[in-house]
């Protein structure tokens, strides 16, 4: 069958529910679009920044990532925040493998605090690498990444476009 014009929905017709947002979604939508393309890790930096780590590392973090995200009830906007510091930091700094690990979490507790209405402390992000790292690592950590950042942790993540994406395919379930 071939699709014409008519056919195709206008995902943002109801008028009647405030929170879709009707009249202005589409704005938001290209702001985020926009605002998408300045605040993206670059594609290169595992080959052109870091020496110590390579993208196996890194996805075992991310693996790991998901599991305390789990252990903490965050959710799943918080994840994907997190990645997104993680990789724009790894952008313009190199990384050595032990501290990996305390990116992450840094950048988790980061993620955390713009997202959730009750964010862990930091004591408990300590506590979830088997205190591999004092609280004040942490906190260092966490400052490095928000002055490189320059505090800009407004980010639009896949998990953004994909609640779009699922109302345009009229999937049933929202994500
Ligand atoms: C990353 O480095 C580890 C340890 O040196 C190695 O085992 C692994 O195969 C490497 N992964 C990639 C994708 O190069």
């Amino acid at each position: 069958a071939v699709v014409t014009d008519d056919e195709i929905v206008d995902v943002d017709d109801n008028f009647m529910d405030p929170q879709l947002c009707a009249t202005m979604a589409c704005d938001i939508y290209k702001h985020l679009r926009a605002s998408e393309a300045k605040k993206r890790p670059s594609t290169d930096f595992m080959e052109r920044v870091q020496k110590d780590i390579n993208s196996s590392m890194r996805a075992i973090l991310i693996d790991w990532l998901v599991e305390v995200a789990e252990e903490y009830r965050l959710v799943p906007d918080t994840m994907y925040l997190a990645v997104n510091y993680i990789d724009r930091y790894l952008s313009g700094n190199t990384m050595d493998r032990q501290r990996l690990q305390l990116l992450g979490v840094a950048c988790m507790m980061i993620a955390a605090k713009y997202e959730e209405i009750c964010a862990p402390q930091v004591e408990e992000f300590c506590y979830i690498t088997d205190n591999t790292y004092f609280k004040e690592e942490v906190l260092q950590m966490e400052s490095a990444v928000l002055n490189y950042l320059k505090f800009e942790m407004t980010a639009p993540t896949a998990k953004c476009f994909l609640r779009r994406f699922v109302r345009a395919a009229q999937g049933v379930n929202e994500v």
